[in-house]
């Protein structure tokens, strides 16, 4: 644990976090981009750990946007060829570690190896207790929107509409919204993420690239968290 204060009962329940700064951080180096998301890879690795350490019960990160395709096929295989590599790690020690995955996104189009790895992965979550680690793959906020309404018209037992109702349609209906969204990397923008579940989140900005990211940077974030006056459009008592 780092030296800042975690106050207790205040840690956010669900976590979300944009993994941003990857292609920049290669160029730094003069790498190519693809060595930035395999080092953005080993900081998910060691930021998912700290999370269920800190009794954080969902950290949900954007692995790859419904954007993303437009990107090198270089690249877009070696985000693929990444995912690959942890599903298989993680289905050797999630339940040594006791981490549950979960993929959020159009599966569909992913390569029946990738498939078969998420749906190996689901049934070891099925016997698991302990925090849900969700990746979002081929996912995009407002298309996670239009499917549920589709979802919702197409249902024959469909009830009357309203939030509730149609939050049930969504890509993990029993995940309660992220309490704290944190973006690094210096960009202001939400970009497309858990659009319909960031309505009353708070968000962290901060300037270091996704792979520099820290467990020293986490807590920095949960501690701003800790100082937040959430009241969801109400009063203060
Ligand atoms: C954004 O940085 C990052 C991505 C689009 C891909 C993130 C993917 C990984 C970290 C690897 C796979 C994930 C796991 C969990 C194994 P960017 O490329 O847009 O960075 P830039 O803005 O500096 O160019």
């Amino acid at each position: 644990m780092s030296a800042e204060k975690i106050i207790p009962g205040c840690v956010p329940r669900h976590v979300a976090i944009i993994m941003d700064g990857n292609g920049r951080w290669a160029r730094k180096r003069g790498l190519p981009r693809t060595a930035g998301h395999a080092a953005g890879a080993e900081t998910y690795r060691r930021i998912a750990t700290a999370c269920s350490r800190r009794g954080i019960e969902y950290m949900t990160v954007y692995a790859f946007s419904t954007e993303n395709w437009k990107r090198s096929g270089e690249e877009v295989s070696a985000i693929m060829g990444l995912l690959k590599k942890y599903l298989l790690e993680a289905i050797s020690s999630m339940e040594r570690e006791n981490v549950r995955l979960r993929v959020l996104g159009d599966t569909s189009v992913l390569s029946p190896e990738l498939r078969e790895l998420i749906a190996r992965t689901d049934e070891i979550s099925g016997h698991l207790t302990g925090m849900w680690a969700n990746l979002c793959v081929n996912y995009g906020g407002r298309d996670e929107i239009v499917r549920a309404c589709r979802a919702w018209a197409e249902d024959p037992e469909r009830e009357p509409l309203t939030e509730k109702v149609l939050s049930r349609y969504m890509y993990g209906p029993d995940i309660p919204d992220p309490d704290l969204i944190i973006r690094p990397s210096g960009e202001y923008r939400l970009s497309n993420f858990l659009t319909w579940q960031s309505a009353y989140s708070e968000l962290y900005f901060t300037d270091v690239l996704w792979p520099d990211f820290t467990e020293e940077e986490l807590d920095r974030a949960l501690a701003a968290y800790a100082r937040r006056d959430r009241r969801f459009g109400g009063v203060k008592q």
